[in-house]
């Protein structure tokens, strides 16, 4: 290519960064677009291909690079020019007062003029230019050494590349943050794909900026006022803090428009309260104002303690406070047994966050508020504090509602998943405890008298007609129920326990696997594997299950409390009289059910099935048995009666010699 040509597309790319920036900064700096967004789309484009013709064009600061940053494989730590502090916090106007005394005293003066800023509630940042280029973005981290965001920070449209004017180095401060509006979007889009909600714009811009990979940051509406500079080489400073804004300001930083110079301490506050009063229509969260001494050599006399200025200060806004609506007061039980009143609300925002839950501590607490269902409270939350009540407001009580009594009693605490365990538990294919149905099992659970399966076999007669609507004749009849499933086996009391992924199957070749239940509770992943048909997940699900010690404790107690059952004797599976037999039951057996037959062939070595095909070597047929009968005839496979089915258990090699052909 001709060095004319060359230069000609060296001047059009710079032409086009040039006029790109002015656009991206009346765009994202001044909020005043100027030109149309397709436009803007022409000259990117145009820029694009130039770049790509002459890679040599493409800049660090061309604004084709904002997204042509690389995932990052972490965060390097980036020492900063010079330390972030933070600042020290005033909480009420007596907090203000004293600070501007000091200040006052400590430079001699009546009077002294401050800038006051608002509080972004977002996450410093510290942007470092060399010749007007960015070259670095870092977290605040522990003041002296952050993490480098740089890729995620070009991503956001309101930091400039590249600055107007600048020194030869200078790093400038300031807050990135997520409007209300971007974050509203953010969590609609979050959640119409699945993932969780952002609790409030502070986490949602943390999230963003830590992404590793910059494409996801720069999908996130982020931006950034600056509101000072670190280190500066090379260029003359302004003389106090308002000149430093808007110096910041003509290079083509973001600046906040609410950013104001006061005189004394009466200015000051009038400031702190208008800014109050317009907090909830700013369009982003800030927690209170910053007042910084505005003279830089005052700034400097003054000096710091610790990490925090002296000319600088931070007067926090109160509390947030809101009212919304007591749905219900709920009773939580704490392990140890403490009751603990929550009340249910109405979803509120508060304080950053959606409070649904708050606590009421104890009955004399709710006693002392007198917080009651259907009530109006205010609801209070300050940064990170759990939120709390600040009280009723009785001119909204509605009409009827009652004063809360706390629970003497164990309260309901039983959940469905508890319940559902313990239906599980006594059903008929598990610890088979007759007429413990669904209503029973629920109404143990609400009361308290059952907490865990094991605690069943602790009832007595007293507690279980205490219940309500179940009289003496089926409270022993429970009882007697209950007894018998003392006795029991082994795989029974497996499949009882409820481990996930243990089915009766797996139950059953557990049990004659291990033999017995201590070494299946010690049993490593690894030896849980060998067991046939157990994988790995199934086989770490069972170690999890007995590395918990709730469920050491129940066995335990379930055996003290009489359970028990015969060890099953091992022997190796290929060595069983009806291994290698596939088994199908048909029709009722009068002598047992099918699960017991079941169990008992299975101890065999048999194989059990649920329908007849051509691997079937033998079916069961009971009283008025259907079409598997049926199907055995077709398929020419033998066929036995109860009789011989009871002969078969009691001596399988014998009955296995008149089926073979
Ligand atoms: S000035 C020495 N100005 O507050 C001055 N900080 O507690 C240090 N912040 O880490 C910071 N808005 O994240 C300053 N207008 C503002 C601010 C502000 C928010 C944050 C910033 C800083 C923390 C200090």
């Amino acid at each position: 290519m001709s060095s004319d040509a060359k230069l000609q597309a060296s001047a059009r790319a710079m032409a086009l960064r040039e006029a790109i920036g002015r656009h991206d900064h009346a765009y994202y700096v001044l909020d005043a677009p100027t030109v149309s967004d397709a436009a803007y789309d022409d000259l990117m484009r145009e820029l694009n291909s130039l770049e790509a013709a002459h890679p040599d064009l493409c800049t660090p600061d061309s604004p084709t690079q904002r997204v042509g940053g690389k995932p990052a494989s972490g965060f390097a730590p980036v020492r900063h020019g010079r330390a972030m502090l933070s600042l020290a916090n005033a909480f009420s106007e007596a907090d203000f007062a004293d600070f501007n005394r000091r200040v006052c005293e400590r430079l001699g003066r009546e009077d002294v003029a401050y800038v006051a800023e608002t509080k972004l509630d977002g996450l410093a940042i510290n942007l470092t230019y060399e010749n007007g280029t960015l070259v670095s973005a870092a977290t605040r981290g522990d003041g002296e050494v952050g993490e480098d965001v740089t890729a995620n920070i070009r991503t956001i449209g309101a930091v400039p590349l590249a600055l107007k004017g600048a020194p030869r180095l200078i790093e400038v401060r300031g807050e990135v943050y997520l409007p209300h509006e971007g974050f509203e979007a953010l969590n609609r889009a979050q959640l119409a794909s699945g993932a969780k909600a952002f609790a409030n714009p502070r986490n949602a811009a943390a999230g963003s900026l830590r992404q590793l990979d910059p494409a996801i940051t720069r999908a996130r509406p982020l931006t950034l006022y600056c509101y000072g500079i670190g280190q500066v080489e090379g260029g003359e400073l302004p003389q106090t803090h308002f000149e430093t804004l808007a110096w910041l300001r003509e290079m083509g930083c973001r600046v906040s428009p609410e950013s104001q110079r006061v005189n004394g301490q009466a200015e000051a506050l009038r400031y702190y309260r208008e800014i109050e009063a317009r907090r909830p229509h700013l369009g982003y969260d800030i927690d209170g104002v910053v007042f910084k001494v505005d003279r830089l050599d005052w700034q400097v006399e003054l000096g710091q303690v610790s990490r925090a200025p002296r000319w600088a200060i931070a007067y926090k806004f109160r509390p947030e406070e809101r009212e919304t609506r007591v749905l219900a007061i709920d009773v939580q039980v704490g392990r140890t047994g403490q009751l603990t009143p929550v009340a249910r609300l109405e979803p509120v925002f508060v304080g950053g966050v959606t409070v649904t839950n708050v606590t009421l501590h104890n009955a004399d607490e709710i006693a002392r508020k007198d917080v009651r269902v259907g009530d109006m409270v205010v609801v209070r939350r300050a940064g990170d504090v759990i939120p709390e009540v600040v009280g009723v407001v009785l001119d909204k009580r509605p009409p009827g509602t009652v004063p809360f009594e706390m629970p003497q009693a164990v309260p309901d605490q039983a959940d469905q998943q508890q319940i559902q365990a313990l239906i599980h538990f006594a059903s008929r294919r598990a610890m088979d405890i007759e007429g413990l149905g669904d209503k029973l099992a629920e109404q143990l659970l609400r009361s308290g008298l059952v907490q865990d399966p094991a605690d069943l076999y602790a009832l007595s007669l007293e507690q279980l007609v205490s219940l309500e609507r179940l009289g003496e004749k089926s409270a022993e009849n429970l009882l007697r129920a209950i007894d018998l499933s003392r006795t029991t086996t082994l795989p029974r009391l497996l499949h009882a326990l409820g481990i996930a992924e243990v089915g009766e199957a797996t139950a059953r070749q557990l049990a004659s696997h291990f033999g017995d239940l201590d070494a299946l509770a010690e049993a490593s992943v690894a030896m849980l594997e060998e067991v046939p048909d157990v994988g790995p997940i199934v086989a770490s699900k069972i170690a999890a299950y007995f590395a918990d010690d709730e469920h050491r404790e129940r066995v335990h107690r379930l055996r003290t409390l009489g359970v028990h059952w015969p060890a099953v004797t091992r022997a190796p599976a290929d060595n069983l009289p009806l291994t290698g037999w596939t088994v199908v039951l048909t029709g009722t057996l009068e002598s047992m059910g099918r699960e017991q037959a079941s169990e008992q062939l299975a101890a065999l070595g048999a194989k059990v099935s649920g329908s007849v095909s051509k691997k079937t070597s033998l079916v069961v047929v009971g009283a008025d048995a259907g079409s598997k009968a049926r199907k055995a005839a077709e398929l020419g496979i033998p066929t036995i009666d109860e009789e011989r089915f009871s002969a078969l258990l009691a001596a399988p090699a014998e009955v296995l010699q008149t089926l073979r052909p």
